[in-house]
Protein backbone atom coordinates (compact mmCIF):
# COMPACT_ATOMS: atom_id res chain seq x y z
CA UNK A 1 0.00 0.00 0.00
CA UNK A 2 3.10 2.19 1.41
CA UNK A 3 4.54 2.10 -2.22
CA UNK A 4 1.02 2.56 -4.03
CA UNK A 5 0.77 5.69 -2.17
CA UNK A 6 4.16 7.13 -3.05
CA UNK A 7 3.73 6.17 -6.14
CA UNK A 8 0.47 8.13 -6.06
CA UNK A 9 2.36 11.16 -4.87
CA UNK A 10 5.25 10.94 -6.94
CA UNK A 11 4.37 9.94 -10.23
CA UNK A 12 0.68 11.68 -10.80
CA UNK A 13 0.77 14.96 -12.23
CA UNK A 14 -1.34 17.11 -9.84
CA UNK A 15 -4.76 17.40 -10.23
CA UNK A 16 -5.00 13.48 -10.82
CA UNK A 17 -7.42 11.39 -8.33
CA UNK A 18 -5.65 9.48 -5.80
CA UNK A 19 -6.18 5.80 -4.76
CA UNK A 20 -8.95 6.29 -1.91
CA UNK A 21 -8.49 2.75 -0.77
CA UNK A 22 -4.73 2.63 -0.98
CA UNK A 23 -4.94 6.09 1.67
CA UNK A 24 -7.48 4.26 3.27
CA UNK A 25 -4.90 1.76 4.68
CA UNK A 26 -2.98 4.67 6.22
CA UNK A 27 -6.00 5.42 8.99
CA UNK A 28 -5.68 2.64 11.79
CA UNK A 29 -9.08 3.40 13.03
CA UNK A 30 -11.23 2.19 9.45
CA UNK A 31 -9.90 -0.77 9.69
CA UNK A 32 -12.85 -2.37 11.55
CA UNK A 33 -16.02 -4.15 11.15
CA UNK A 34 -19.29 -4.22 13.49
CA UNK A 35 -20.54 -7.81 14.24
CA UNK A 36 -21.97 -8.76 10.98
CA UNK A 37 -18.37 -8.16 9.32
CA UNK A 38 -19.75 -5.11 7.25
CA UNK A 39 -16.53 -2.85 6.97
CA UNK A 40 -16.87 0.24 8.15
CA UNK A 41 -17.80 2.55 6.18
CA UNK A 42 -17.06 6.17 7.89
CA UNK A 43 -19.12 9.17 5.36
CA UNK A 44 -19.26 11.50 8.48
CA UNK A 45 -15.86 13.66 7.70
CA UNK A 46 -17.51 16.59 7.60
CA UNK A 47 -17.89 16.33 11.20
CA UNK A 48 -14.44 14.99 12.33
CA UNK A 49 -12.25 13.14 9.74
CA UNK A 50 -10.61 10.48 10.96
CA UNK A 51 -6.81 10.44 11.84
CA UNK A 52 -3.88 8.92 9.33
CA UNK A 53 -0.46 6.98 11.11
CA UNK A 54 1.56 9.33 10.74
CA UNK A 55 -0.64 11.70 12.67
CA UNK A 56 -1.26 9.60 15.99
CA UNK A 57 2.44 8.45 15.73
CA UNK A 58 3.22 12.95 15.86
CA UNK A 59 1.18 13.36 18.84
CA UNK A 60 3.14 10.16 20.49
CA UNK A 61 6.24 10.89 19.80
CA UNK A 62 5.73 14.46 21.29
CA UNK A 63 4.58 13.11 24.10
CA UNK A 64 7.13 10.32 24.67
CA UNK A 65 10.01 12.32 23.72
CA UNK A 66 9.41 16.35 24.08
CA UNK A 67 6.55 16.64 26.28
CA UNK A 68 7.52 20.25 28.33
CA UNK A 69 5.57 23.60 28.41
CA UNK A 70 6.78 25.74 26.07
CA UNK A 71 8.25 29.31 25.47
CA UNK A 72 9.53 29.43 29.29
CA UNK A 73 12.22 26.49 30.15
CA UNK A 74 15.51 27.05 29.49
CA UNK A 75 16.51 23.52 29.15
CA UNK A 76 16.59 21.43 25.96
CA UNK A 77 13.38 19.62 26.30
CA UNK A 78 10.95 22.91 26.30
CA UNK A 79 13.38 24.03 23.69
CA UNK A 80 12.54 21.31 21.67
CA UNK A 81 8.46 21.41 22.60
CA UNK A 82 8.74 25.15 20.96
CA UNK A 83 10.35 24.14 18.18
CA UNK A 84 8.20 21.18 17.23
CA UNK A 85 5.06 23.82 18.26
CA UNK A 86 6.23 26.57 15.85
CA UNK A 87 7.00 24.33 13.26
CA UNK A 88 3.82 22.86 13.30
CA UNK A 89 3.07 26.93 12.98
CA UNK A 90 4.43 27.14 10.16
CA UNK A 91 3.62 24.46 8.40
CA UNK A 92 0.29 25.39 8.56
CA UNK A 93 1.06 28.83 7.88
CA UNK A 94 2.73 27.93 4.46
CA UNK A 95 -0.60 25.74 3.73
CA UNK A 96 -2.64 28.40 3.18
CA UNK A 97 -0.03 31.43 2.06
CA UNK A 98 -0.13 33.53 5.52
CA UNK A 99 2.99 34.53 7.61
CA UNK A 100 3.26 32.52 10.54
CA UNK A 101 2.58 35.70 12.52
CA UNK A 102 -0.86 35.57 11.24
CA UNK A 103 -1.51 32.03 12.35
CA UNK A 104 -3.27 32.15 15.66
CA UNK A 105 -3.92 28.63 17.25
CA UNK A 106 -6.78 28.31 18.87
CA UNK A 107 -9.01 25.44 19.56
CA UNK A 108 -11.33 25.18 16.91
CA UNK A 109 -13.19 27.30 13.96
CA UNK A 110 -15.82 28.62 16.34
CA UNK A 111 -13.30 30.03 19.24
CA UNK A 112 -11.38 31.53 16.13
CA UNK A 113 -14.97 33.34 15.36
CA UNK A 114 -15.80 34.64 18.87
CA UNK A 115 -12.31 35.65 19.52
CA UNK A 116 -13.01 38.14 15.99
CA UNK A 117 -16.13 39.16 17.46
CA UNK A 118 -15.05 39.56 20.57
CA UNK A 119 -11.53 41.68 20.23
CA UNK A 120 -11.66 42.59 16.53
CA UNK A 121 -16.01 43.42 16.56
CA UNK A 122 -15.86 45.24 20.02
CA UNK A 123 -14.03 47.57 18.96
CA UNK A 124 -15.30 47.94 15.19
CA UNK A 125 -18.48 47.81 15.39
CA UNK A 126 -21.00 50.10 16.94
CA UNK A 127 -24.23 50.77 17.54
CA UNK A 128 -26.25 50.97 13.83
CA UNK A 129 -23.36 49.31 12.35
CA UNK A 130 -24.29 46.09 10.05
CA UNK A 131 -23.11 42.70 10.08
CA UNK A 132 -23.76 40.57 6.94
CA UNK A 133 -23.80 36.91 7.04
CA UNK A 134 -26.06 34.03 4.65
CA UNK A 135 -28.50 32.10 5.60
CA UNK A 136 -26.27 28.96 4.70
CA UNK A 137 -23.83 29.71 8.08
CA UNK A 138 -22.97 26.86 10.40
CA UNK A 139 -24.05 28.32 14.13
CA UNK A 140 -20.80 29.00 14.50
CA UNK A 141 -20.76 31.86 11.97
CA UNK A 142 -24.33 32.90 13.54
CA UNK A 143 -24.48 33.30 17.06
CA UNK A 144 -20.94 35.06 17.88
CA UNK A 145 -22.36 37.87 15.80
CA UNK A 146 -25.67 38.00 17.42
CA UNK A 147 -23.94 38.24 20.98
CA UNK A 148 -22.11 41.24 18.97
CA UNK A 149 -24.99 43.02 17.65
CA UNK A 150 -27.25 42.70 20.89
CA UNK A 151 -24.02 44.08 22.77
CA UNK A 152 -23.60 46.85 20.42
CA UNK A 153 -26.53 47.68 19.21
CA UNK A 154 -25.67 46.45 15.76
CA UNK A 155 -28.16 44.81 13.14
CA UNK A 156 -27.85 42.03 11.27
CA UNK A 157 -28.47 41.00 7.65
CA UNK A 158 -28.56 37.68 5.49
CA UNK A 159 -27.44 36.64 2.04
CA UNK A 160 -30.29 35.18 0.78
CA UNK A 161 -29.86 31.18 -0.56
CA UNK A 162 -30.91 30.52 -3.75
CA UNK A 163 -33.41 27.39 -4.14
CA UNK A 164 -29.96 25.35 -5.59
CA UNK A 165 -28.29 26.03 -2.09
CA UNK A 166 -26.12 28.94 -3.42
CA UNK A 167 -25.84 32.30 -2.43
CA UNK A 168 -27.83 34.91 -4.14
CA UNK A 169 -25.33 37.12 -5.71
CA UNK A 170 -27.66 39.79 -6.53
CA UNK A 171 -28.83 39.64 -2.95
CA UNK A 172 -25.59 40.30 -1.86
CA UNK A 173 -24.81 43.45 -3.94
CA UNK A 174 -28.25 45.00 -2.53
CA UNK A 175 -26.98 44.49 1.28
CA UNK A 176 -23.75 45.78 0.84
CA UNK A 177 -25.31 48.60 -0.33
CA UNK A 178 -26.20 49.22 2.78
CA UNK A 179 -22.56 49.69 3.95
CA UNK A 180 -21.65 46.83 6.48
CA UNK A 181 -18.82 46.81 8.65
CA UNK A 182 -18.39 43.16 8.37
CA UNK A 183 -19.04 40.36 5.85
CA UNK A 184 -18.65 36.81 7.57
CA UNK A 185 -19.65 33.91 5.27
CA UNK A 186 -18.86 30.29 4.93
CA UNK A 187 -16.47 29.05 1.87
CA UNK A 188 -17.89 25.58 1.82
CA UNK A 189 -21.54 25.36 2.88
CA UNK A 190 -21.03 21.89 5.44
CA UNK A 191 -24.42 20.99 5.28
CA UNK A 192 -25.07 21.38 1.35
CA UNK A 193 -21.49 21.13 0.35
CA UNK A 194 -21.94 24.34 -1.97
CA UNK A 195 -18.35 26.21 -2.94
CA UNK A 196 -19.03 29.88 -2.80
CA UNK A 197 -17.39 31.84 -4.72
CA UNK A 198 -15.22 33.35 -2.22
CA UNK A 199 -13.32 35.59 -4.09
CA UNK A 200 -15.85 37.27 -5.70
CA UNK A 201 -17.28 38.11 -2.27
CA UNK A 202 -14.30 39.17 -0.72
CA UNK A 203 -13.60 41.78 -3.89
CA UNK A 204 -17.51 42.87 -3.00
CA UNK A 205 -16.96 43.07 0.25
CA UNK A 206 -14.20 45.13 0.25
CA UNK A 207 -15.24 47.82 -2.81
CA UNK A 208 -18.46 48.45 -0.28
CA UNK A 209 -15.60 48.98 2.02
CA UNK A 210 -16.23 46.02 4.72
CA UNK A 211 -13.86 43.61 6.73
CA UNK A 212 -14.40 40.16 5.33
CA UNK A 213 -13.83 36.85 7.29
CA UNK A 214 -14.21 33.68 5.40
CA UNK A 215 -15.78 30.21 7.80
CA UNK A 216 -13.03 27.78 5.90
CA UNK A 217 -13.65 24.92 8.23
CA UNK A 218 -15.10 22.75 5.06
CA UNK A 219 -13.13 24.32 2.42
CA UNK A 220 -9.15 24.11 3.95
CA UNK A 221 -9.61 20.74 4.84
CA UNK A 222 -10.53 20.09 0.85
CA UNK A 223 -9.74 22.46 -1.54
CA UNK A 224 -6.44 24.34 -2.37
CA UNK A 225 -7.10 27.29 0.17
CA UNK A 226 -4.50 30.53 -0.56
CA UNK A 227 -5.39 33.56 1.66
CA UNK A 228 -3.64 36.04 -0.38
CA UNK A 229 -5.21 34.74 -3.56
CA UNK A 230 -8.73 34.96 -1.42
CA UNK A 231 -7.61 38.57 -0.34
CA UNK A 232 -9.71 37.91 2.60
CA UNK A 233 -9.20 39.47 6.31
CA UNK A 234 -9.69 36.83 8.41
CA UNK A 235 -9.77 32.92 7.94
CA UNK A 236 -10.93 30.60 10.73
CA UNK A 237 -10.82 26.59 10.28
CA UNK A 238 -10.64 23.70 12.72
CA UNK A 239 -7.80 20.60 12.99
CA UNK A 240 -10.36 17.75 13.41
CA UNK A 241 -11.89 18.09 9.88
CA UNK A 242 -8.46 18.09 8.10
CA UNK A 243 -7.08 14.69 9.61
CA UNK A 244 -5.55 16.44 12.84
CA UNK A 245 -6.63 16.42 16.43
CA UNK A 246 -9.71 17.96 17.96
CA UNK A 247 -8.70 20.66 19.83
CA UNK A 248 -6.54 22.10 17.54
CA UNK A 249 -7.33 25.10 15.02
CA UNK A 250 -6.57 27.97 13.49
CA UNK A 251 -7.49 31.98 12.99
CA UNK A 252 -5.99 33.56 10.11
CA UNK A 253 -5.51 37.07 10.13
CA UNK A 254 -3.85 39.85 8.57
CA UNK A 255 -0.95 40.63 10.03
CA UNK A 256 -1.99 44.81 10.44
CA UNK A 257 -5.75 43.48 11.91
CA UNK A 258 -4.39 40.94 14.26
CA UNK A 259 -1.84 43.87 15.62
CA UNK A 260 -4.55 46.47 16.06
CA UNK A 261 -6.97 44.12 17.74
CA UNK A 262 -6.75 44.21 21.39
CA UNK A 263 -6.49 40.20 23.18
CA UNK A 264 -9.29 38.37 23.64
CA UNK A 265 -8.11 36.27 26.62
CA UNK A 266 -5.72 37.29 29.28
CA UNK A 267 -3.00 35.62 31.21
CA UNK A 268 0.50 33.71 30.79
CA UNK A 269 1.89 33.49 27.55
CA UNK A 270 -0.26 36.65 26.14
CA UNK A 271 2.02 39.56 28.15
CA UNK A 272 4.81 42.07 27.73
CA UNK A 273 5.31 43.17 31.02
CA UNK A 274 2.81 42.38 33.59
CA UNK A 275 2.12 45.42 36.42
CA UNK A 276 -0.36 45.05 39.50
CA UNK A 277 -2.51 48.00 37.84
CA UNK A 278 -1.83 47.16 33.88
CA UNK A 279 0.11 45.15 31.89
CA UNK A 280 1.31 45.24 28.11
CA UNK A 281 0.82 42.48 25.19
CA UNK A 282 3.56 40.43 23.43
CA UNK A 283 3.79 40.49 20.17
CA UNK A 284 1.12 38.48 17.73
CA UNK A 285 0.49 35.36 17.61
CA UNK A 286 1.51 35.42 21.44
CA UNK A 287 -0.91 37.67 22.14
CA UNK A 288 -4.23 35.83 21.52
CA UNK A 289 -2.87 32.90 22.60
CA UNK A 290 -2.80 32.96 26.72
CA UNK A 291 -1.86 29.98 28.69
CA UNK A 292 -0.38 26.59 28.27
CA UNK A 293 -1.83 25.88 24.78
CA UNK A 294 -2.70 22.42 23.45
CA UNK A 295 0.95 21.89 22.11
CA UNK A 296 0.29 18.09 21.30
CA UNK A 297 -2.58 18.83 19.17
CA UNK A 298 -0.74 21.76 17.13
CA UNK A 299 1.80 19.64 15.98
CA UNK A 300 -0.76 17.07 15.30
CA UNK A 301 -2.33 19.80 12.95
CA UNK A 302 1.55 19.94 11.49
CA UNK A 303 1.51 16.43 10.81
CA UNK A 304 -2.10 16.37 9.13
CA UNK A 305 -1.14 19.28 6.96
CA UNK A 306 2.10 17.10 6.04
CA UNK A 307 -0.01 14.70 5.14
CA UNK A 308 -2.52 16.43 2.98
CA UNK A 309 0.46 18.09 1.03
CA UNK A 310 1.91 14.89 0.13
CA UNK A 311 -1.36 13.81 -1.34
CA UNK A 312 -1.51 17.25 -3.13
CA UNK A 313 -4.17 19.57 -2.31
CA UNK A 314 -5.20 19.65 -6.07
CA UNK A 315 -5.35 15.90 -6.23
CA UNK A 316 -7.66 15.80 -2.94
CA UNK A 317 -10.07 18.15 -4.49
CA UNK A 318 -9.92 15.93 -7.74
CA UNK A 319 -10.77 12.83 -5.72
CA UNK A 320 -13.82 13.82 -3.79
CA UNK A 321 -14.97 15.41 -6.84
CA UNK A 322 -15.15 12.22 -8.62
CA UNK A 323 -16.35 10.01 -5.86
CA UNK A 324 -19.19 13.00 -5.66
CA UNK A 325 -19.93 12.48 -9.01
CA UNK A 326 -20.11 9.50 -8.53
CA UNK A 327 -22.44 9.63 -5.49
CA UNK A 328 -24.60 11.84 -7.15
CA UNK A 329 -25.54 9.58 -9.98
CA UNK A 330 -25.74 7.02 -7.93
CA UNK A 331 -27.81 8.36 -5.12
CA UNK A 332 -29.88 9.99 -8.08
CA UNK A 333 -31.21 6.62 -8.71
CA UNK A 334 -32.68 5.37 -5.63
CA UNK A 335 -36.39 5.50 -5.15
CA UNK A 336 -37.47 8.43 -3.30
CA UNK A 337 -34.74 10.07 -2.29
CA UNK A 338 -34.31 13.90 -2.93
CA UNK A 339 -31.11 15.23 -3.36
CA UNK A 340 -29.86 19.03 -2.18
CA UNK A 341 -27.65 21.34 -3.15
CA UNK A 342 -25.81 21.88 -6.71
CA UNK A 343 -26.39 19.27 -9.03
CA UNK A 344 -22.70 19.73 -10.58
CA UNK A 345 -20.02 17.93 -8.41
CA UNK A 346 -17.78 20.72 -9.45
CA UNK A 347 -19.97 23.20 -7.77
CA UNK A 348 -19.84 21.52 -4.50
CA UNK A 349 -17.12 19.90 -2.40
CA UNK A 350 -17.50 16.20 -1.43
CA UNK A 351 -20.84 16.52 0.98
CA UNK A 352 -24.44 15.03 -0.40
CA UNK A 353 -27.32 15.78 1.60
CA UNK A 354 -30.52 14.30 0.76
CA UNK A 355 -33.75 12.80 2.35
CA UNK A 356 -35.79 9.59 1.69
CA UNK A 357 -39.53 10.13 1.11
CA UNK A 358 -41.49 8.92 3.91
CA UNK A 359 -38.97 8.30 6.42
CA UNK A 360 -37.02 11.19 9.15
CA UNK A 361 -33.42 11.69 8.42
CA UNK A 362 -32.26 10.00 11.83
CA UNK A 363 -34.69 7.06 10.53
CA UNK A 364 -32.17 6.95 7.98
CA UNK A 365 -29.41 7.19 9.69
CA UNK A 366 -30.01 4.79 12.80
CA UNK A 367 -30.97 2.56 9.44
CA UNK A 368 -27.43 2.89 7.90
CA UNK A 369 -25.47 2.16 11.02
CA UNK A 370 -27.46 -0.97 11.42
CA UNK A 371 -25.41 -1.60 8.33
CA UNK A 372 -22.41 -0.06 9.35
CA UNK A 373 -23.05 2.94 7.52
CA UNK A 374 -21.74 6.26 9.47
CA UNK A 375 -23.41 9.39 8.26
CA UNK A 376 -24.86 12.27 9.87
CA UNK A 377 -28.63 13.48 10.28
CA UNK A 378 -30.42 16.38 11.05
CA UNK A 379 -30.01 20.30 10.79
CA UNK A 380 -26.07 20.05 10.75
CA UNK A 381 -25.82 23.07 13.02
CA UNK A 382 -27.75 25.11 10.23
CA UNK A 383 -31.33 25.83 11.23
CA UNK A 384 -31.82 28.76 9.22
CA UNK A 385 -30.91 27.26 6.16
CA UNK A 386 -32.80 24.11 6.95
CA UNK A 387 -36.05 26.50 7.43
CA UNK A 388 -35.12 28.86 4.35
CA UNK A 389 -34.93 25.35 2.54
CA UNK A 390 -38.72 24.26 3.78
CA UNK A 391 -36.79 21.32 5.89
CA UNK A 392 -36.34 19.95 9.14
CA UNK A 393 -33.33 17.68 8.04
CA UNK A 394 -31.38 16.19 5.98
CA UNK A 395 -29.22 13.05 6.08
CA UNK A 396 -25.55 13.97 4.89
CA UNK A 397 -23.09 11.79 3.30
CA UNK A 398 -19.41 13.40 3.58
CA UNK A 399 -16.47 12.05 1.61
CA UNK A 400 -12.67 12.80 2.17
CA UNK A 401 -9.00 11.26 1.24
CA UNK A 402 -10.14 7.76 2.20
CA UNK A 403 -13.42 7.32 0.33
CA UNK A 404 -14.19 5.74 -2.64
CA UNK A 405 -16.69 4.50 -4.82
CA UNK A 406 -16.90 1.25 -3.14
CA UNK A 407 -18.48 3.61 0.03
CA UNK A 408 -20.84 4.97 -2.24
CA UNK A 409 -21.96 1.36 -3.25
CA UNK A 410 -22.00 0.57 0.38
CA UNK A 411 -23.97 3.54 1.63
CA UNK A 412 -26.68 2.77 -1.59
CA UNK A 413 -26.97 -1.11 -0.56
CA UNK A 414 -27.63 0.10 2.64
CA UNK A 415 -30.29 2.44 1.32
CA UNK A 416 -32.26 -0.32 0.03
CA UNK A 417 -32.56 -1.68 3.65
CA UNK A 418 -34.18 1.38 4.73
CA UNK A 419 -38.22 0.30 5.52
CA UNK A 420 -40.50 3.00 3.50
CA UNK A 421 -42.60 4.60 6.19
CA UNK A 422 -42.01 3.00 8.83
CA UNK A 423 -40.42 4.38 12.02
CA UNK A 424 -37.32 2.84 13.13
CA UNK A 425 -37.94 1.83 17.05
CA UNK A 426 -36.72 4.99 19.34
CA UNK A 427 -35.60 7.27 16.24
CA UNK A 428 -36.67 10.64 16.83
CA UNK A 429 -39.14 12.60 14.45
CA UNK A 430 -37.03 15.17 12.11
CA UNK A 431 -36.89 18.86 13.73
CA UNK A 432 -37.44 20.69 16.73
CA UNK A 433 -34.75 22.34 18.67
CA UNK A 434 -31.34 22.87 19.00
CA UNK A 435 -30.82 19.22 20.69
CA UNK A 436 -30.64 16.23 17.90
CA UNK A 437 -32.40 13.48 19.40
CA UNK A 438 -31.35 10.14 17.49
CA UNK A 439 -32.13 6.41 18.16
CA UNK A 440 -33.88 7.80 21.23
CA UNK A 441 -30.78 9.53 22.99
CA UNK A 442 -30.47 12.95 22.95
CA UNK A 443 -26.42 13.71 21.39
CA UNK A 444 -24.96 16.88 21.36
CA UNK A 445 -25.32 19.40 18.74
CA UNK A 446 -22.00 18.54 16.61
CA UNK A 447 -21.69 20.51 13.25
C1 LIG B 1 -18.88 25.47 8.09
C2 LIG B 1 -18.54 25.23 9.53
N1 LIG B 1 -18.21 26.25 10.30
C3 LIG B 1 -17.89 26.10 11.59
C4 LIG B 1 -17.91 24.86 12.18
C5 LIG B 1 -17.56 24.73 13.61
O1 LIG B 1 -16.44 23.92 13.75
P1 LIG B 1 -15.91 23.54 15.20
O2 LIG B 1 -17.01 22.79 15.87
O3 LIG B 1 -14.70 22.72 14.95
O4 LIG B 1 -15.61 24.82 15.89
C6 LIG B 1 -18.27 23.75 11.42
C7 LIG B 1 -18.36 22.42 12.02
O5 LIG B 1 -19.03 21.56 11.50
C8 LIG B 1 -18.59 23.94 10.06
O6 LIG B 1 -18.90 22.90 9.29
Amino acid sequence: MASRMARASAADGAGFPFDGAAVRANFPLLDQANGRGQPLTFLDSAASSQKPAAVLEAIDDFQRRDNANIHRGIYALSERATARYERARETVAGFIGADPRECVFVRNATEAINLVAQTWGRRNVGSGDLILLSEMEHHSNLVPWQMLAEEKGAALAHVRVTPEGGLDMDHLDALLRRGPKLVAVTHVSNALGTVNDVVEIVRRGHAAGATVLLDGAQSVPHLPVDVRALGCDFLVFSGHKMLGPMGSGVLYGKLALLEAMPPFLGGGGMIGAVGLERSTWAAVPAKFEAGTPAVADAIGLGAAVDYLVGLGMERVRAHEREVTAYGLARLGEVPGLTLYGPTDAAARSGVIAFSLAGVPARGVAAALDAENVAVRAGHHCCQPLMRALGIDALVRASFYVYNDEGDVDRLVAALATVGRGERVPGAAADGGACREAWSGRVAAVGD
